[in-house]
């Protein structure tokens, strides 16, 4: 049996009720984290958190307790609930209150369980994602994590009913991000990405691989390339928590890099596990 931890109660998933005026279900008012557990436990647990709090304090919503509560309430769930491969995926809307588009005084309703996800293959073997560019129709503030998703729902199924895998954002001829991932290229051994802020979510696994690359000596661009650079890029990938990394086969349907996943990539990718490891134990 799946349970739920909300507002406070730990309770199953099928009998957990939230409002029909919800904010979160009206006006997509809300933030929200998605973790990976490995070996049981959350990686990067802090910045997701950290992450949270930003979020909420964009949209000026406050977050009763702060991270530090909810990081105690998650491992009091993990102790009861425990689940070695998976996500936590954790939210926060304004609350329950009569319809208006003026900010309620109410209580936030905080919401957080887990799913099981498959064990990510070895880097070496990991299969790579086809890629469909789409125009970025979202709005300025994609640093927030927000709940208000459709441009990006509609963005993915774009890409998948043109046989594709993910989409990713182009705007004025400048690649920004994907729909549920950030982007990376490597061009003459060097790692660029676009900066964070309006058009790109500040990624965690984003944050740990530009770390990474520093340490090993990886020189990094932030900055947006163009559509024509992108595709001419010598490697490229895509990240998240719940994927890790995943090599770029095509961008709509061309063949990208050379067929595989590569050295820079692999480099990293292997450093991403090793970073993982050291924080929640072997995977
Ligand atoms: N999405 N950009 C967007 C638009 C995202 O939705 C995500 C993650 C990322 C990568 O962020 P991180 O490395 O912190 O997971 C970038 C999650 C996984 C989701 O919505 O399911």
């Amino acid at each position: 049996m799946e349970n739920i931890w909300l507002n406070g109660e730990i309770v199953p998933l099928a009998e957990a009720r939230i409002g029909v005026e919800d904010r979160g279900f009206q006006f997509a008012d809300g933030i929200y984290e998605v973790i990976r557990l490995y070996s049981g436990k959350p990686f990067a647990m802090a910045a997701h958190l950290s992450r949270l709090e930003r979020s909420a304090h964009g949209i000026q919503l406050p977050l009763p307790g702060g991270a530090g509560f909810l990081a105690a309430e998650i491992a009091r769930f993990l102790e009861r609930n425990p689940l070695r491969d998976g996500m936590i995926y954790l939210q926060v809307t304004r609350g329950d209150a009569p319809r208006n588009h003026a900010f309620p005084a109410c209580k936030p309703t905080i919401l957080f369980y887990t799913r099981t996800l498959p064990p990510l293959p070895d880097p070496e073997k990991s299969e790579g994602v086809a890629l469909r560019s789409v125009i970025d129709e979202r709005w300025r503030r994609c640093w927030i994590k927000s709940i208000a998703l459709l441009p990006n729902v509609l963005a993915k199924n774009q890409a998948l009913a043109a046989g594709a895998d993910e989409a990713v954002f182009v705007e004025n001829g400048i690649v920004s991000e994907c729909a549920a991932s950030n982007i990376f290229f490597i061009r003459n051994q060097r790692l660029i990405t676009h900066p964070v802020g309006p058009k790109v979510l500040p990624g965690i696994t984003r944050e740990y691989l530009l770390r990474l690359a520093g340490q090993l000596a990886i020189k990094v661009e932030e900055r947006g390339p163009t559509e024509s650079e992108a595709v001419a890029a010598d490697e490229m990938f895509i990240t998240s928590s719940t994927r890790e990394i995943s090599w770029v086969k095509s961008w709509n349907g061309r063949a990208v890099g050379s067929g595989g996943a590569g050295p820079v990539t692999l480099k990293l990718h292997r450093a991403l596990r090793e970073a993982v490891e050291r924080e929640t134990g072997p995977i």
